[in-house]
């Protein structure tokens, strides 16, 4: 895993459960990304199991809660890891429309908009919002790790779902194509389901994606 100067390092947490939408309910894996050093951390999305979301965070202070999107199977667990810390949990806006499906008891704390930075030590994460998938999606670039948190915007073999509702291909290729290949090839994508993979990896692949359109 890649760690920074002043000992800034990535950790995963895979918890499991459920996704529901438009009437279906799907089981899945979620990946659960705590970027911090000793003393202070934030994730990317708060699915399924708080308490092993909060185990992995330990004595340290959880700053916040990156939401990637309001899909429930990113923030099932975001109330509960909120109310035991103090995080603030932070959405892109646009967001808002899955969100109240999901937590209508709550509003985010904060709500994110594209360019807008996160400081976790020395590592910066500069939120990128990558509409197509959910029109709030955001992926997270920390140029000092180099990596990328895709959320499901981008995983190993392609773009992520967008066959349900407020979901749209066009959009996530050319958030992809306009946001995400722009990064160097280099850089490591951490998505919120899978595997990991690489921009370098992926880029080649756009024109099969488009032949099949998803
Ligand atoms: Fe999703």
């Amino acid at each position: 895993m890649p760690r920074s100067p002043e000992g800034v390092r990535v950790e995963l947490v895979v918890t499991s459960g459920t996704f529901s939408l438009d009437g279906g309910t799907w089981e899945v894996d979620n990946n659960v990304w705590i970027v911090g050093d000793d003393h202070e951390c934030v994730v990317v999305d708060a699915p399924h199991s708080a308490p092993a979301i909060l185990a992995a965070v330990g004595d340290r202070r959880l700053r916040a809660v990156l939401c990637t999107h309001a899909h429930d199977d990113h923030v099932s667990a975001l109330a509960q890891v909120c109310d035991a810390t103090g995080a603030a949990a932070y959405l892109h806006p646009a967001d808002l429309v899955l969100w109240e499906r999901v937590l209508p008891e709550r509003s985010p704390d904060r709500l994110f908009a594209d360019g807008d930075v996160v400081r976790v030590g020395d590592v910066e994460l500069q939120v990128l919002h990558t509409p197509g998938h959910a029109p709030g999606a955001c992926c997270f670039h920390a140029p000092a790790l180099g990596v990328l948190f895709s959320g499901d915007t981008l995983f190993q073999g392609g773009p992520g779902a967008t066959g349900r509702s407020f979901s749209d291909f066009p959009t996530i290729i050319d958030s992809i194509t306009t946001r995400l290949f722009e990064l160097p090839d280099e850089t490591v994508v951490f998505p919120g389901h899978g595997a990991a993979t690489s921009i370098g990896q992926e880029r080649p692949h756009l024109r099969e994606w488009l032949d099949r359109g998803h």
